[in-house]
């Protein structure tokens, strides 16, 4: 549900940045800012800045930055709306309701009583478990190395040998029977009436980011088929958008996750200590998963089965992942199976190990393209390096394109300048032309600091300065506008902080959430906290610096404006403008009083 932007900015305004974060990070005043330990990475002293005037907190060390709604969506992972909403209810503002219609109601009601025969269903498979009936499943997860605090700790169960057990149990619970059954606990037939979906195997509870039991997985003890059996989908168990140990995984605090296989695989990398460790649902990984990851890292290793299934899976799950904007690195277990087999006979050190030799998802499906080809032949190799400069051309950034030319070629032995032009070819052939510039042959080491970044760093001053000392607005308005900003968010964020300068009321937090992605969100709050020059300066030589900056900008923006005339109409007459404005404004003195 959204929420009105007015109501947006009435809840941020209801809760004070400084007494929010110092729920969590202990904050010292310095100046006029507020100083702590980043909570968002490891530091000994503080360059976490929390400022009340602008109502945002700003790291140093790291760069994370935002407002009071970005700080719980970093801190918790929580979406936008979910920090909205836990805001809205620290400060007692209330939110308009959700969809209470009687049938959404009615809707809401049975999903709590399916969550609550999930748990009351977990609960008496954990207490089988201890008991007599579960011996023998309490002896096959100490046999396959689980202690007693992991079996406790993923909540493990035991579905006895008689196939209406549950049910029976939790009938005389008040659950009705077709309930039961649309929860995938239990099938109803004409000639048997009901019976427990899961028995005689040891059960795996599945929850949801927040605990909850939303499904099953069972497995036999020992061989036998099915080998797991897994809950149906139901209103409360979306296979494809939730991650087996996620609950864990979302506070662990390596920046990573480790996507692996099994359940099995997840509760022994918990136990070696990589609480990271997450699963699909016995199906495979979905855009909707990739989504729920991103939500916490953008960091993926991929740990499945060696063997060629899991290799089938893993290039897959790569696709997937850079759909979403991820990149996966591949975990090599050989020569076991799968990480539970690796842990077992290699122990959490050498996994550490292999984590950090992690293979580039990108030259891991190249290695496998591989073997479709005859190396050996001309023909065979000709035709391995274009199916390369093929999978080269899907890397719509120049500098990353670039960066894994350079790899691929080092790695094929190929001479860079030949696979760039066969890529080249590859472009103009495919109309991927558009995005590329191969005409140009860059440097590596060119391509790093284009002349943009200077731009780039002027225009960040100026947006903190003015923030900082928004008097000097009425100064510089005659000759700076939101278009001298060449980069796209700075306009958008310059055209936002002007509008608010103009009405004499400055919010800087309010421009943050106007901004939807969390990643725009973090870029837009890093420039209200550039480094200027103050401290050190005295007056004139803080207007000097002033005035540089200034100049800048508006330089760029002229050559900005001038090398665009060819394509954009207005730019011509913006950039005859913006010549006179520039001329004018480096005669002008402008006094920082
Ligand atoms: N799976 C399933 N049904 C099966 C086999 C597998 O749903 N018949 C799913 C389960 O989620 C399982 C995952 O696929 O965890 C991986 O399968 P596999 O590698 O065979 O299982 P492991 O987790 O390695 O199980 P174990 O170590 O107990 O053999
Ligand atoms: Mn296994």
């Amino acid at each position: 549900m959204y929420y009105p932007e007015e109501l947006v900015e009435e809840i941020r305004m209801k809760n004070d940045i400084v007494d929010v974060i110092s729920g969590y990070v202990r904050l010292q005043r310095k100046g006029s800012s507020h100083f702590g330990l980043c909570p968002f990475h490891n530091e000994k002293s503080p360059s976490f800045s929390v400022s009340r005037s602008k109502q945002m907190y700003y790291c140093f060390g790291c760069g994370a930055g935002g407002n009071v709604f970005t700080f719980l969506m970093e801190y918790e992972h929580d979406t936008f709306q979910e920090a909205v909403r836990a805001l809205a209810e620290r400060a007692g503002v209330k939110l308009p309701e959700a969809d209470d219609s009687p049938e959404a109601r009615k809707k809401e009601s049975r999903r709590a009583t399916l969550l609550s025969a999930n748990k009351e269903a977990a609960k008496y498979y954990y207490y089988l478990l201890r008991g007599q009936e579960g011996e023998q499943g309490m002896r096959y997860l100490t046999g396959r190395m689980l202690s007693r605090e992991t079996i406790h700790k993923f909540g493990l169960g035991f579905a006895s040998k008689y196939s209406n057990d549950l049910t029976r149990y939790l009938k005389q619970k008040g659950f009705q029977d077709e309930l039961l059954q649309e929860a995938g606990l239990c099938t109803i037939d004409e000639k048997h009436g009901t019976h427990d979906k899961f028995w005689n195997r040891v059960m795996f509870p599945i929850q949801d980011a927040s605990h909850r039991v939303i499904g099953f997985g069972g497995r036999v003890m020992g061989e036998g088929m099915p080998k797991y059996l897994n809950s149906p989908e139901t209103p409360v168990f979306d296979k494809s958008r939730n991650l087996y140990g996620l609950n864990f995984a979302r506070s662990a605090r390596d920046d990573n996750m480790i996507l692996c296989e099994g359940y099995m695989d997840v509760i022994a990398m918990h136990q070696a200590g990589f609480g990271q460790a997450v699963a699909s649902l016995g199906t495979a990984f979905t855009q909707g998963q990739a989504g729920l990851i991103r939500r916490y890292t953008k960091n993926v290793y991929l740990s499945y089965d060696s063997d060629g299934a899991g290799v089938k899976a893993a290039l897959r799950a790569i696709n997937i992942l850079r759909e979403s904007g991820m990149s996966g690195r591949i975990i090599h277990l050989e020569p076991y199976k799968d990480p539970d087999e690796f842990i077992k006979n290699l122990g959490a050190e050498q996994f550490r190990k292999r984590m950090e030799q992690a293979e580039n998802s990108f030259l891991f499906e190249l290695r496998i393209l591989e073997r479709d080809f005859d190396l050996s032949d001309p023909d065979g190799k000709t035709k391995f390096q274009q199916e390369i400069a093929r999978k080269l051309c899907g890397f719509s950034e120049a500098a990353e394109r670039e960066n894994y030319i350079e790899a691929v070629a080092e790695k094929y032995h190929m001479s860079f300048e030949s696979l760039r032009s066969l890529v080249g070819g590859y472009a103009a052939k495919e109309g991927f032309a558009g995005g590329m510039s191969m005409n140009r042959p860059m440097k590596a080491a060119a391509r790093k600091s284009a002349p943009r970044d200077g731009a780039r760093w002027a225009q960040r001053l100026l947006i903190t300065w003015l923030s900082e000392e928004p008097g000097l607005y009425d100064k510089i308005k005659k000759y700076i506008s939101p278009r001298d900003f060449t980069i796209d968010l700075y306009r958008e964020v310059a055209k936002r902080l002007f509008e608010t300068l103009e009405q004499g009321s400055l919010q800087p937090a309010s421009i943050i959430s106007q901004f939807e992605d969390e990643e725009q969100q973090r870029e837009a709050a890093a420039l209200f906290h550039s480094k200027l020059p103050q401290m050190a300066l005295d007056k004139k030589e803080r207007e000097k610096a002033f005035h540089d900056i200034l100049v800048r900008v508006k330089t760029y923006s002229y050559e900005y404006d001038s090398a665009h005339m060819g394509s954009d109409i207005d730019a011509l007459s913006r950039a005859v403008s913006g010549k006179k404005d520039l001329e004018e404004l480096k005669k002008t003195h402008i006094s920082l009083d």
